[in-house]
């Protein structure tokens, strides 16, 4: 049992699930007084937070402005972008990056000046990446867990995967709400009710969903799934980032090669050591990441090759050593010294730029249910999301979700309790292949079919088998006794399903979506909104359409 530390009472005020940057922020701008708990499926630090590296974008330097920051999201989100929480958003990005300072998020700081440095990343037309070198997940994700370990009103639960979220009738109003979760223990191997006033889905994105992915293990979009099973319409799940420059090496699983090192002066070659981004965009290495992902993949399909190159060579050893020491550890690791020879690089998917369709205070369709972080879609990253954007959303729209949720919590009806869960009808599973095969094929077909350059045949094919594996998927799901494993693959087939509708629906290539049948943008842009049939009630109407 790896519970850190737990309150008897298992009736909690607010429920988090997730423990990255967006559920410890929001755990840590709540009122002390409530009792609050935290989830990890996993260890509390194996999200993407913990691996990010570039570092968190903010307006911070007088010389910048909000109206640009503003405007390079807008550019970057192919026209998509909700101009409304696009300005929300980086409004609040000083006060939110004063907030980490204040709890002693440790940035790097000039040598000479002792300002804080100020890096640049694809689709930025200034400096205006705070970091922490390069492992800025790193150092932001172990200055919230240690306040979180400080305060007493928040238990943690390592190991713990909340696989549904539980909606009663509330007695008063007479609408649906969210009043708790089921949660797997892993440590037990068996389910819990964990009854809440408030459940918060922060629980990362879904680019486990392809083959090649930049992401921790987890990102396997439960939260987007558990929402749409419980009636919450969900947005732009077509547009899946792929980051261009993840290290290629047969050892290395899913290493990212930050996109600050384009930002401080690395190019990218072709095996011959040619440049080849200026003839895709007029901004070279550092054009959107939709942009410098694609012009990658078409070299390779063009060149037959394997990887391109990524060369931050010319500058100083002192230099990169002070820029990229964990890039450059990790490379040697694999036997690339970056201060002397180019980095093999290839894009992965990265980040989910749709996700369960919020207001901007988080709050989902369904009552006392909000969704933060990479696991909702605010509207902020239109068809592509720029570089540093998105641990900016994490602390901006925890802040406001907790003010939200600080204000509504005396409403609240007292729950009901939670039925145990129900396991008299399942045994246990002879035929874990059935998992380990589908979990590979899914990812595969994802890969192949809904990658970077998409077809209306290849996402037929890839709606085909998505259905026949759903099928699979749902007769085991009841039939036999879930495990985290079996848990992911369901939740995997659900967003693989979501991706793949969105995808058909778009008739346009915009941003991260690009279909060889539909080049061109369309008059309008439009997102691609989907409501499950038990759509959950009418909480917020999201809905934009503006002139390409
Ligand atoms: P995560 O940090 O992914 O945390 C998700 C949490 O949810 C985890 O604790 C997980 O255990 C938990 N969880 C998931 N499902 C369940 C479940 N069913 N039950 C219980 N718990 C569950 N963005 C930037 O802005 N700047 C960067 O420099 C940057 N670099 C990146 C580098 C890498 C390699 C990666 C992968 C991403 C990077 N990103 C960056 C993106 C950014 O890191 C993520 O979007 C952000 O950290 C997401 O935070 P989150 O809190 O929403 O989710
Ligand atoms: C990176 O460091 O390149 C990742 C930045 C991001 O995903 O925002």
């Amino acid at each position: 049992m790896t519970t850190i530390r737990s309150i008897s009472n298992p009736s909690y005020d607010v429920l988090i699930i997730g423990s990255g940057a967006a559920g410890l922020a929001l755990a840590l701008n709540l009122p002390s007084s409530l009792r609050i708990a935290v989830l990890s499926k996993s260890k509390l630090n194996e999200g993407s937070t913990w691996y990010a590296q570039g570092g968190i974008a903010a307006v911070l330097d007088d010389s910048d402005s909000i109206e640009s920051h503003v405007n390079d999201t807008l550019n970057a989100g192919a026209g998509l972008c909700h101009k409304d929480a696009v300005e929300f958003t980086i409004s609040h990005s000083k006060s939110a990056i004063q907030w980490l300072i204040d709890l002693g998020v440790n940035f790097t700081r000039q040598a000479q000046s002792g300002d804080f440095h100020l890096t640049r990343e694809g689709g930025h037309s200034q400096r205006r990446i705070i970091h922490s070198a390069d492992a800025t997940g790193k150092a932001l994700h172990t200055t919230l867990l240690e306040k979180v370990h400080k305060a007493d009103n928040i238990a943690l639960h390592e190991h713990y995967v909340a696989l549904d979220l539980v909606k009663q009738v509330d007695p008063n109003s007479k609408k649906l709400r969210c009043a708790g979760a089921y949660v797997y223990n892993r440590s037990t191997e068996s389910v819990e009710a964990f009854t809440a006033k408030t459940v918060v889905l922060a629980t990362g994105g879904a680019s486990k969903v392809y083959l090649y992915s930049s992401n921790p293990d987890g990102a396997s979009g439960d939260g987007i799934a558990m929402a749409w099973r419980a009636g919450c319409r969900v947005a732009n799940m077509e547009f899946n980032q792929f980051h261009p420059t993840c290290l290629y090496h047969p050892k290395a699983k899913s290493f990212l090669i930050t996109e600050a090192v384009r930002g401080e002066g690395g190019k990218l070659l072709l095996p011959n050591g040619e440049r080849f981004m200026d003839s895709f965009h007029e901004l070279g290495e550092l054009a959107p990441r939709d942009v410098v992902a694609r012009a990658i993949d078409h070299e390779m399909k063009r060149l037959g090759s394997d990887c391109v190159y990524l060369d931050i060579s010319h500058k100083s050893e002192i230099f990169i050593e002070s820029h990229f020491p964990n890039v450059r550890q990790q490379c040697l690791e694999y036997g690339i010294d970056i201060t002397k020879e180019p980095i093999p690089v290839v894009p992965a998917a990265h980040y989910t730029c749709g996700g369960v369709m919020v207001n901007e205070h988080g709050q989902t369709d369904l009552h006392n249910l909000y969704a933060i972080g990479e696991t909702s879609f605010t509207g902020l990253h239109g068809a592509n999301r720029m570089a540093s954007n998105s641990l900016l959303e994490c602390i901006v729209f925890a802040q406001s979700a907790a003010k939200a949720i600080k204000a509504s919590l005396h409403e609240i009806s007292p729950l009901r309790d939670i039925p145990p869960w129900d396991a008299s009808r399942v045994t246990n599973s002879d035929e874990d292949v059935v998992i380990s095969h589908n979990w590979d094929e899914l990812r595969r077909f994802m890969w192949d079919y809904v990658g970077i350059v998409r077809t209306q045949k290849r996402l037929e094919r890839a709606n085909h088998r998505i259905k026949l594996l759903q099928k699979e998927i749902n007769d085991y799901y009841s039939n036999y006794k879930v495990g985290n494993d079996l848990i992911e693959l369901r939740n995997l087939a659900v967003v693989a399903e979501l991706i793949i509708g969105s995808a058909m629906q778009r008739k346009e290539s915009r941003g991260l979506h690009y279909s060889l049948d539909y080049p061109d943008l369309a008059e309008f842009a439009q997102d691609s909104i989907l409501v499950p049939m038990n759509f959950a009630a009418q909480n917020i109407i999201v809905h934009h359409e503006h002139k390409t």
